[in-house]
């Protein structure tokens, strides 16, 4: 099958991003196709076959088990060497959106507990500002998805629950059971005061702004990479 320029690309994130986490015992794994591709590398390397492994999502740890990695619960550890994952959107602060995929939660906290936190990208990714082509994002607790929407949408913000394209009726359930609603801004002029905003509303559980949360970030092309880093 022949890749397409995007498949090249995030390809090539990936395979430079095997070069930052070379040295260490426990990775953190995000989710997401470029991931799949960095897990896909790693699979064909000896030195990855004894490290240990923790997942952001239920996908993940069904591509890693599949390929034989082990796999630990995050109940079991402390804390984690190097975290590798995608993003949706990258700003110059390297500030991003994730949770296209709905792991946003469990995200954040295995990126926030690892001591270096790697991103790999394709170039499509990099925005001026957040917000311009992905919306934000939430995980929200069923009982307050309704409160969480007007309070939002009170506040002059779009908010939209995710459908599943095919296969499960109504929206999206998160791997920690909850409901993910899409908050469209466009392009956001603030990020730190809607970070602090979604931050100090109860009922939601976290949202998909990463702020200040990126080591570096592996920019594939598709002939070469580039590194940002802070
Ligand atoms: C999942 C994520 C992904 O990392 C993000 O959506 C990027 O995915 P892809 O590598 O498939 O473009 O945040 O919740």
């Amino acid at each position: 099958m022949k890749l397409s320029s995007i498949d090249i690309a995030k390809s090539n994130a990936a395979k430079e991003a095997v070069k930052y986490v070379r040295d260490y015992e426990i990775i953190g794994i995000g989710t997401g196709s470029t991931v799949e591709k960095f897990i896909e590398i790693i699979s064909k390397l000896d030195e990855f076959r004894n490290k240990l492994y923790v997942a952001s999502s239920f996908d993940t740890i069904l591509k890693l088990t599949n390929l034989g990695f082990k796999v630990l619960s995050s109940m079991n550890i402390d804390e984690i060497d190097v975290y590798v994952d995608g993003a949706d959107e990258v700003d110059p602060e390297l500030n991003m959106i994730k949770g296209g995929g709905a792991a946003l939660t469990t995200e954040k906290i295995l990126t926030f507990y690892s001591k270096t936190r790697i991103f790999i990208v394709d170039s499509r990714k990099l925005v001026k500002k957040l917000g311009e082509r992905c919306p934000v994002p939430l995980d929200v607790l069923p009982g307050a998805v309704e409160m969480v929407t007007k309070y939002l949408r009170d506040r002059g913000y779009e908010v939209k629950p995710r459908e599943s394209a095919r296969g499960r009726c109504g929206p999206i359930l998160s791997d920690v059971g909850g409901v993910i609603l899409d908050l469209h801004t466009g392009p956001i002029e603030k990020v730190q005061s809607l970070d602090y905003l979604l931050n100090s509303i109860p009922g939601i559980i976290e949202h998909g702004l990463f702020i200040g949360l990126a080591d570096t970030v592996i920019v594939g092309y598709t002939d070469r990479t580039e590194v940002l880093s802070k």
